[in-house]
């Protein structure tokens, strides 16, 4: 319990459903594309956390997508596991389908409403928009009882002609309706204003729950989120670190702490529990690749860092002078040194399961196999090494091209070479050299070459994981293949192999997401 907030009794406060889309929009980031097994492990964080919805995909999209909401939906068993779909047969078939395995599955479907969508990108009237929108969440409550109905840029949409819209997606079984700020345009006044309008006025609007969705253009998706709260909504649509299109969605654990710390202008309870917020975050930007900047809210490096003399005085005087949560209640607790080379597998497992890092026995087996390769490199092993090494096992579950060895020579004056082994997925190493304007450089070009495929190089970064000398390195790059990002993220006590692990799982992305037919990259066409 925070050191300022009052008792939460469960009381007859309302209850916000947190409907939880890192999977599904978060992933819409650029690069951010993840496989089964990383999805699974964020779907598994989730339900811990206590989310009530997870947005597990877009089942159309593609066969990697349809997949993941179906394993998804076959595991978890609290939440309710939702598949996105436009308003099309093939589509909501497709989400059913996917979803069907499900304790609690529910469809989403969505179609675009206001003027500029319907002129221009739809190119249909109003009274076709109202006629889809009937057909289609009739279908769609054909699969599941739990249908979700979104009128895509809700908040540009003429008030009126939205009304009559959620209208007939009521009268056509909807049970939740979502109305989003798809373009993050709308002020908070504005967006409360909508709800309220629309539960008032729209006629069934008591029979099902109002729901928001915000981006962040304008930094105002977690104040539009909760202005919407204000107005009504019952449940709100976020992410984990704010990702997703663009500039992102609402920041889930902003909301949360929101609410938890400011229950005076939130009266409002939700199943969250707060304290895996930070390994939540974590856990999805090691997997996602997407880093959390140093001073964002909540979960940010810096977010419960004083600085300054003034502060750090009045922080031991009292710590409500400049601190409004504690660091404990999201779940920040200080790095500990946690385990070393003479901790068993039973301490290993146990520390994963405390960073919400819960895996298959094989896969662990392989982390635990790591660890102890890296307890003979490294005395002291903190939380972030145990993270990094846990996203490198899941990352490479099914590498195409694995490392087996790296030699480089570089020095100033000369040309740089590497030469690079690696072993194909079918087992066979092959080996070469390529020369290059530096040690990386060099060991990309050979793993061009090895690989025969050719990608930009649109950013390459290294940084310490954890502090001290005989820190590991983590590398990440992010490369464009037709058109497509990709990232790859690597782990070593040297940065060069770090560095050449990074490259090599961007390329294996690049592999794996060729394979697909579809993706979610080709535009869809409505
Ligand atoms: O932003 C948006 O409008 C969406 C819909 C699919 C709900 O993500
Ligand atoms: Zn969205």
């Amino acid at each position: 319990m925070s050191h300022l907030q009052a008792p939460q009794t469960a009381s007859d406060k309302p209850r916000i459903c947190i409907f939880d889309t890192t999977l599904r929009d978060g992933e819409q980031s650029p690069g951010a594309s993840l496989n089964l097994p990383e999805k699974l492990e964020i779907a598994r964080a989730l339900e811990q956390l206590g989310v009530d919805v997870i947005e597990a995909g877009f089942p159309i999209t593609s066969p990697g997508d349809f997949e993941a909401v179906t394993a998804i939906a076959r595991e978890i068993t609290r939440a309710t596991i939702a598949g996105l779909a436009r308003c099309t047969e093939k589509d909501i078939r497709r989400a059913g389908e996917a979803v069907k395995h499900a304790a609690h599955g529910r469809i989403h479907v969505f179609l675009a409403t206001s003027k500029i969508h319907r002129d221009f990108k739809l190119k249909k009237a109003k009274d076709e928009i109202i006629r889809l929108t009937v057909e289609n969440v009739k279908l769609a409550r054909s699969f599941v009882d739990d249908v979700e109905f979104s009128p895509e840029d809700a908040s540009r949409t003429e008030l009126d002609f939205l009304a009559e819209v959620v209208h007939a997606a009521i009268d056509a079984g909807a049970t939740t309706i979502n109305c989003p700020d798809t373009v993050g345009y709308a002020t908070p006044r504005e967006y409360r204003d909508m709800f309220a309008h629309l539960i008032k006025n729209v006629p069934g609007a008591d029979k099902v729950i109002f729901s928001a969705h915000c981006h962040d253009d304008l930094g105002l998706a977690v104040a539009n989120s909760l202005a919407a709260v204000e107005g009504g909504a019952r449940q709100v649509e976020c992410t984990i670190n704010g990702i997703g299109e663009r500039a992102g969605n609402a920041a889930l654990e902003e909301i949360i702490m929101a609410i938890r710390t400011r229950p005076d202008s939130f009266p409002v309870t939700t199943s969250i529990n707060a304290r895996k917020l930070v390994p939540c975050s974590r856990l999805v930007s090691t997997l996602t690749g997407l880093y959390v900047q140093r001073n964002k809210a909540i979960v940010g490096e810096n977010a419960f860092a004083h600085e300054s003399g003034i502060h750090q005085d009045g922080m031991l005087k009292e710590r409500r002078t400049y601190e409004i949560m504690s660091p404990e209640d999201v779940g920040l607790m200080q790095t500990k040194l946690v385990l070393g080379k003479h901790s068993g597998r039973h301490a290993f497992r146990q520390r994963l399961a405390e960073l919400e890092l819960n895996l298959d026995e094989a896969t662990l087996d392989r982390a635990f196999d790591k660890f102890k390769v890296l307890c003979d490199k490294k005395k002291e092993i903190y939380d972030e090494d145990l993270e990094a090494l846990v996203e490198e096992q899941l990352e490479s579950t099914q590498p195409l091209f694995v490392l087996k060895g790296l030699q480089v020579m570089a020095g100033t004056g000369g040309i740089a070479t590497a030469t690079v082994t690696l072993v194909d997925s079918g087992g066979v190493e092959i080996t070469d050299a390529a020369t290059g304007d530096g040690p990386v450089d060099a060991m990309f070009a050979t793993i061009q070459r090895l690989t025969k495929i050719s990608a930009r190089l649109d950013s390459y970064q290294v940084r310490s994981v954890t502090g001290g000398r005989e820190a590991q390195g983590e590398a990440t790059v992010e490369l464009t293949h037709t058109d497509r990002k990709v990232r790859g993220r690597g782990f070593s006590t040297d940065i060069l192999e770090a560095s050449a692990k990074a490259y090599l799982a961007a390329i294996n992305r690049i592999r794996t997401l060729a394979t697909r037919t579809v993706t979610r990259h080709t535009p869809l066409e409505e």
